[in-house]
């Protein structure tokens, strides 16, 4: 009998240690029935276990496996024709969930990848809503998609992911993979100012409160290279890309990497979970013609869904020893076409050459209804303080949907554009515009970007 009260006691102090853990890192290979590493070897676990509710899924396996798609998660889904439900316990707070999704047809045609039609809801937020997720793919020009939303853990240290069939018995809803890493809070809290939400003429702080959910829509490594989960800090397994996708046009600038004696130094204001140093490390600028950066905007386009407000986080380091003092490199920030910065001198908000700084803005993405939409960002030299170069600069760039007021984050699938035969990824058409003499391109971004920010490989 005492030895029963010892084991319940036991349960019960291992249940609350649990609960009190101040950080979680889950990683989850949904229909595969034992653990197995991944090829950075991160080691996912198989999802037999007390995490699924339904008895009514099946553990399936893709009939075929894409050239870029990594056995480990992707090669076994979690699929069901009737609705089911994830319970993990994680670390009260922000957490990012992360969800895998290979669109393949599975179990020997069983389940063809254009039946797939499903929903996902955590709580009181929507994910996803109808996410097609093979027309998702072919969109983007990527054989699998990682969604990242950040939402916050109540205090109970519970998590449920609701995965429901749109047309139960016609459709099926799958998941190759879950992962749930905790995140100190990213916006405003503490002694980090709130973003700026960008309101014509009248900008006003913003706060996003633990109650809002968002979503990565983009986080890009300017003018460097993609880096993959296991380069991030702070132990966050994020994914930065290379941002030459999102240019707008030819006018590409001029990419670069710090000053080899130049090291990196975070300020208290920036911890290094912020970004890592290979994000610092690496920036893109106009060019070294003062006369042609004065004719042109260095503009990125993201592809964004109509409907939301976004928060667009711009990371900015000086690299150059050219660069190291006051009024050398001085310009203007424009987000949605609206100033978010003049002046911007990196040096005196940073406090020096190597030192990173971060400042984060929020726009309102209205334009009368639903549907996507290109979100600009753009930068010009400013030369009132007749600064000694006229140029502009960015390091990093991060852009993150926030859930509306019904607690919705989902948007309209993308719709696939006609593609020449034999054509792969981003399509970009020149056009020469009147009186540039730049000759700038017109990017066709729209929908065959929208995931290819958080596919890496
Ligand atoms: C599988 O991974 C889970 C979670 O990391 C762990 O609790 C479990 O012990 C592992 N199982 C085996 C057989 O290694
Ligand atoms: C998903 O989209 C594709 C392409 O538009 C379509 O053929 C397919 O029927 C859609 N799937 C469902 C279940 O609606
Ligand atoms: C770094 O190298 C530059 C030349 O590339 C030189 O001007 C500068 O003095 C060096 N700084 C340090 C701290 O070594
Ligand atoms: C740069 O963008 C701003 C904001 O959209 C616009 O007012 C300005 O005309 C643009 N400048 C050039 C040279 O394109
Ligand atoms: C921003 O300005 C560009 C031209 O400078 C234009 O093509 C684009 O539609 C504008 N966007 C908005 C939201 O007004
Ligand atoms: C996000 O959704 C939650 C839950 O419905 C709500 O409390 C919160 O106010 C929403 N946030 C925004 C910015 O509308």
């Amino acid at each position: 009998m005492a030895s029963v009260y010892l084991l319940i006691i036991l349960c019960f102090i291992a249940v609350v240690a649990d609960s009190a853990a101040t950080s979680t890192h889950i990683l989850l290979n949904c229909g595969a029935s034992s653990n197995s590493s991944d090829m950075d070897g991160r080691e996912w676990a198989s999802d037999t276990s007390h995490a699924l509710s339904s008895p009514s899924t099946s553990a399936s396996n893709a009939d075929h496996q894409d050239p870029s798609v990594q056995t480990v998660p992707y090669m076994t889904a979690r699929t069901s024709k009737s609705a089911f439900i994830y319970t993990f316990r994680a670390a009260p707070g922000r957490a990012f969930v992360r969800l895998y999704f290979y669109p393949s047809d599975y179990d020997h045609g069983t389940l063809t990848a254009s039946d797939a039609l499903f929903s996902v809801t955590a709580g009181p937020y929507t994910l996803l809503d109808n996410f097609n997720a093979s027309v998702t793919a072919q969109a983007s020009a990527t054989a699998h998609i990682t969604r990242e939303f950040a939402l916050s853990i109540p205090s109970a240290g519970v998590l449920s992911l609701t995965f429901s069939p749109s047309r139960p018995g016609a459709s099926y809803a799958f998941v190759n993979g879950i992962e749930v890493v905790s995140v100190p809070e990213l916006f405003g809290s503490g002694q980090f100012n709130s973003p700026v939400l960008l309101n014509s003429a009248r900008p006003t702080q913003y706060v996003v409160d633990a109650n809002t959910a968002f979503e990565t829509v983009a986080r890009l490594n300017v003018g460097g290279s993609s880096l993959s989960p296991g380069a991030d800090s702070g132990g966050l397994y994020r994914s930065w890309v290379d941002d030459s996708p999102y240019i707008f046009g030819a006018a590409v600038g001029v990419s670069y990497a710090k000053d080899p004696n130049m090291t990196i130094r975070y300020p208290t204001t920036v911890p290094g979970y912020v970004a890592p140093p290979e994000v610092y490390s690496t920036a893109r600028s106009m060019g070294p013609n003062a006369a042609i950066n004065l004719n042109y905007n260095l503009t990125w386009i993201v592809p964004v869904d109509a409907g939301f407000y976004y928060v667009i986080r711009l990371h900015f380091c000086e690299i150059q020893f050219a660069v190291t003092g006051l009024n050398k490199r001085v310009f203007d920030v424009f987000i949605d076409n609206q100033t978010a910065v003049r002046d911007l001198d990196v040096i005196s908000m940073s406090g020096g050459a190597g030192i990173p700084y971060y400042t984060d803005f929020v726009v309102a993405i209205s334009r009368g209804g639903e549907g996507e939409e290109e979100l600009w960002v753009a930068l010009h030299p400013n030369v009132v303080t007749r600064p000694e170069y006229y140029d502009a600069m960015l390091n990093g760039m991060e852009v993150f949907k926030l859930n509306d007021s019904a607690g919705n984050l989902a948007g309209p699938n993308p719709t696939v554009r006609a593609e020449k035969p034999g054509s792969v990824g981003p399509v970009w058409v020149g056009l020469s515009s009147s009186g540039d003499s730049m000759g700038r391109g017109l990017g066709v971004v729209g929908g065959l970007l929208c995931m290819l920010v958080l596919s890496w490989l």
